[in-house]
């Protein structure tokens, strides 16, 4: 039984009925203290220009991580402005932030379908596979030894694979087929041997069927890489959660599972709580949201524990979620554990259950 399920099956009645999340912690024992009990580390995607900027968000990130991701700058549009160009501002900024604060650094990330700058549209299929290695060996080689881990394929899964087949169509996929994503990690293994190399993607938590065909279609890309003992060494979990939508807990164990059942770790890679048809009442809003990543993180963890557990940003005054889900009362997001002022919210105390977060 986990240290989590004795406090909340003792206290969690106290938490339905009171709705105060403060209640989730032996008497005595603050969030802080509980997280220190814990091991997964916490970490947080990071805009760095906004650290330089703003250093109450610098403050935050040194209260609560011992991660950090690049939110963008090694993404190839922001690396790759021009074909014979590597741009490693961004990266190297973060990554000197990081040593400079006991923290480490994610990679995030080396193939994807999208963030892709326009000239990469005239890739042509004999170019692909020199572009795809080319980029990897120099990326990964940079930062050999200071970046222990890579999302090398990102997205790699169709929207729905039952209506556009298993694999979401790129550049990539056009160029080289479904073995882009193999070349792509032995590329980076080649690179790096000791980075543990990971396959990012989302939407595997809802009851829905398109998640269930994702979970499917997951599996079967990973089984495939594993029998061609492709150096794959783990599943990121996105996981920006819809508020609206109920964590299937049995099918996410389940799913966790069989991953690990073959040998691979798993990440929670971005993990957030898109709001935007949640009431507008913050208190009822980030009750939710905190409830959603414990469903979530309690189907996952009561099967394995993840390597880290990463949140899409930390306060909801530096997220993209407007970007693409606005909410339609015009009041501000709130999909992240710190509110716009930095203060921590009842998703906070969720993460410190679980993680290290402020230890
Ligand atoms: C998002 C960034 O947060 C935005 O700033 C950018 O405009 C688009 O990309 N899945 C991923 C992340 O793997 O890289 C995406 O990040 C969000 C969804």
């Amino acid at each position: 039984m986990h240290r989590r399920d004795f406090v909340l099956g003792a206290l969690g009645a106290g938490l339905a009925s009171t709705g105060s999340m403060s209640l989730l912690f032996p008497v005595g024992l603050s969030a802080n203290a509980a997280a220190a009990t814990n091991t997964i580390p916490y970490g947080a995607a990071i805009r760095v220009d906004n650290l330089e900027s703003d250093p109450d968000y610098a403050a935050a990130v040194r209260t609560y991580c011992q991660q950090v991701v690049g939110e963008g700058g090694l993404k190839w549009f922001d690396l790759r402005p021009d074909r014979s160009v590597f741009n490693f501002d961004q990266p190297d900024r973060l990554i000197a932030f990081a040593d400079a604060n006991g923290m480490t650094m994610r990679g995030h990330t080396l193939v994807w379908y999208a963030a892709l700058p326009e000239w990469t549209k005239d890739i042509t299929a004999s170019e692909a596979e020199f572009e795809l290695t080319h980029h990897i060996e120099v990326v990964v080689g940079r930062y050999r030894g200071r970046i222990p881990n890579w999302d090398v394929v990102n997205e790699p899964i169709s929207e729905d694979p039952a209506k556009e087949g298993p694999l979401r169509d790129s550049i990539w996929l056009q160029a080289l087929g479904k073995g882009y994503i193999e070349l792509a990690f032995r590329t980076a293994a080649a690179t790096d041997p000791d980075a543990r190399l990971v396959l990012n993607d989302f939407n595997f938590e809802k009851t829905t069927e398109v998640c269930r065909q994702r979970r499917v279609a997951m599996l079967d890309l990973l089984k495939e890489l594993k029998d061609r003992d492709v150096p794959v060494h783990a599943l990121g979990l996105q996981g920006h959660l819809t508020g609206e939508a109920e964590i299937d807990k049995e099918g996410l164990s389940r799913f966790v599972e069989e991953v690990s059942g073959l040998g691979l770790d798993i990440y929670v890679t971005e993990l957030d709580v898109i709001d935007n048809n949640l009431p507008a009442a913050q208190g009822v809003r980030d009750q939710i949201a905190a409830l959603r990543v414990r469903d979530y993180l309690t189907a996952i963890c009561d099967v394995v524990e993840p390597k880290a557990i990463l949140t899409w940003g930390i306060s909801d005054k530096y997220t993209w979620v407007p970007i693409w889900f606005k909410r339609r009362d015009g009041l501000l997001n709130r999909p992240l554990p710190l509110d716009e002022n930095f203060q921590p919210k009842a998703m906070m105390q969720v993460l410190q259950e679980f993680t290290r977060a402020g230890s």
